[in-house]
């Protein structure tokens, strides 16, 4: 007799593993280790405010404390209105994430939503985006470190050499970005040691750069002008229209707390409300700020401005403290999305290990930390070289694009998942179903054929590595299809020979 344990069964045909869905309860029951004798158990150990304080914390950052400056020019007063529709844009995608959280409460995000539903196909696309949207841009905010180490700096009379300050071919003599690099290993050190040490040292960052942001808004208040709106759309609606895309990219990370799933304490419950709630605060904030920053200044004054709400700081107050807690602030800011997003990027690739995507070293989780240590050393040492090293540049940009795909495919699901399966239980339901999700879904296209060529082509080159990657190593090692060729052969082999 033949052991069919002990030799692999024969390959399944390509179209057919594409389409092969992963068991919503198969995801739920083996989630929290890879499924290996010698691994630990993910903690859970995060309530509803931590989980909340993630999304938050991946998401507050780079976009309101540099990209607000050089999008005023382009939407004149109107900015406020531009953040609202990049919210809204963002809010459509929030309530499916949050919808399939509380449906599919495993570690994987979109990607696992995208597995349960379309396929493994779609599903290594999307999580494929998912490094994009995460590895990439940990690398791309922790570059943007250098200059708010160097403001601060700048307030004692100091400043970082430049050989330490940019990648190669960046400044004069320039020859590694330190701050980022010290940045994101100091973030992986954490983020091995433990989930509620660094969700804790998370929060603290949290308040603090939501600290900042009120002290900003009450002293530009202060000095408010309502003279300065009395021409709305100077640029017209297309420049407001061209800075809401740009300021979708303020917005991403909401969904950090959707990577959470397993060290939730009650992931149903919580997991939608941290979404909604995040993307409240977050929004709310963001339009506080454009309307108090344009209120002290004239929007064209906006132009050219780099650190636009340090400056005005510094000119309304003239104190020195206060420009070095709100510098101090934009470092500790950008500081906890590397250190979220890096914990995002962590749990999506442990959840793609597991199901056989990618090594299982990246899943392997520590029985001493319970945490994916080994995963976090190797995303966290590849991440601080790329951010050491390399300028982003066109692959900062192509961050939105992998991020508007893999929002698109949540859309989709909760639309599928719906139909599929109308009587699983839903923590939380999309509101004006089937409407907000198509929506929603049209709206991540809008802004994806809005943005540029050079993007897509980036884009492109990115998913072709992915398919090379996918058939070199994932269509070998996956799970699902692995456990449906073994079952086939296993039923052969139980028929009754004629
Ligand atoms: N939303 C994140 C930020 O603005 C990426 O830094």
């Amino acid at each position: 007799m033949i052991d069919t344990h002990a030799t692999a069964p024969p390959r399944e045909p390509l179209a057919r593993q594409l389409a092969r869905r992963k068991p919503i309860e198969q995801m739920v029951a083996g989630a929290g280790t890879d499924g290996t004798a010698n691994s630990g158990k993910l903690k859970r150990s995060l309530g509803v405010w931590q989980l909340t304080m993630i999304s938050v914390g991946a998401t507050l950052g780079t976009g309101i404390f540099v990209v607000l400056g050089s999008s005023v020019p382009m939407a004149g007063p109107a900015v406020w209105i531009s953040f609202l529709i990049a919210g809204v844009a963002a809010l459509l995608s929030a309530v499916s994430y949050a919808e399939m959280a509380g449906a599919v409460p495993v570690s994987g995000s979109s990607y696992s939503y995208t597995y349960a539903t379309m396929g493994e196909g779609l599903a290594w696309v999307c999580g494929w985006c998912l490094v994009l949207e995460y590895g990439v841009s940990v690398a791309a905010v922790a570059v943007g470190s250098a200059e708010y180490v160097n403001e601060t700096l700048n307030i004692f009379g100091l400043s970082l050499p430049a050989a330490l300050s940019a990648p190669p071919g960046g400044a004069d003599g320039s020859m590694i970005n330190l701050p980022a690099v010290v940045l994101v290993l100091l973030a992986m050190v954490l983020l091995i040691r433990g989930v509620s040490e660094a969700a804790w040292v998370n929060t603290i960052m949290v308040v603090i750069k939501i600290g900042v942001l009120l002290l900003f808004i009450g002293i530009a208040f202060s000095a408010f002008q309502a003279s300065h709106y009395e021409t709305l759309l100077p640029m017209g609606a297309a420049g407001m229209s061209a800075a809401a895309s740009r300021l979708f990219f303020s917005y991403i990370g909401f969904d950090a707390a959707s990577t959470a799933g397993e060290e939730a304490k009650n992931p149903q419950r919580d997991l939608p409300r941290a979404i909604i709630a995040s993307m409240a605060i977050v929004t709310g904030i963001y339009i506080l700020v454009a309307i108090a920053a344009v209120g002290a200044r004239q929007w064209d004054w906006f132009d050219g401005t780099e650190a636009a709400l340090l400056i005005i700081l510094q000119e309304l107050t003239g104190a020195k403290w206060i420009s070095l807690i709100f510098a101090i602030g934009a470092v500790v800011a950008i500081a906890s999305v590397v250190l979220t997003v890096l914990y995002g990027q962590t749990r999506i690739l442990m959840t793609m290990a597991r199901d056989g995507m990618v090594p299982r070293v990246l899943g392997r989780v520590s029985q001493r930390t319970g945490t994916p240590a080994a995963g976090t050393l190797i995303c966290g040492s590849v991440i601080a070289v790329i951010a050491g090293l390399i300028p982003l540049g066109q692959l900062a940009d192509a961050t939105s694009i992998g991020t508007l795909f893999a929002f698109m495919l949540v859309n989709l699901s909760v639309i599928y998942l719906r139909r599929a399966r109308p009587d699983m239980e839903r923590t939380f339901r999309v509101p004006l179903f089937p409407y907000v999700p198509l929506l929603g879904a049209g709206m991540c296209v809008y802004l994806m054929v809005n943005l540029g060529l050079s993007t897509w082509w980036v884009f492109l080159a990115w998913m072709a590595v992915g398919a090379l990657v996918y058939l070199g190593y994932g269509r070998r090692h996956s799970v699902a299809s692995l456990a449906a060729r073994r079952e086939t052969v296993d039923s052969d082999d139980a028929r009754p020979a004629n």
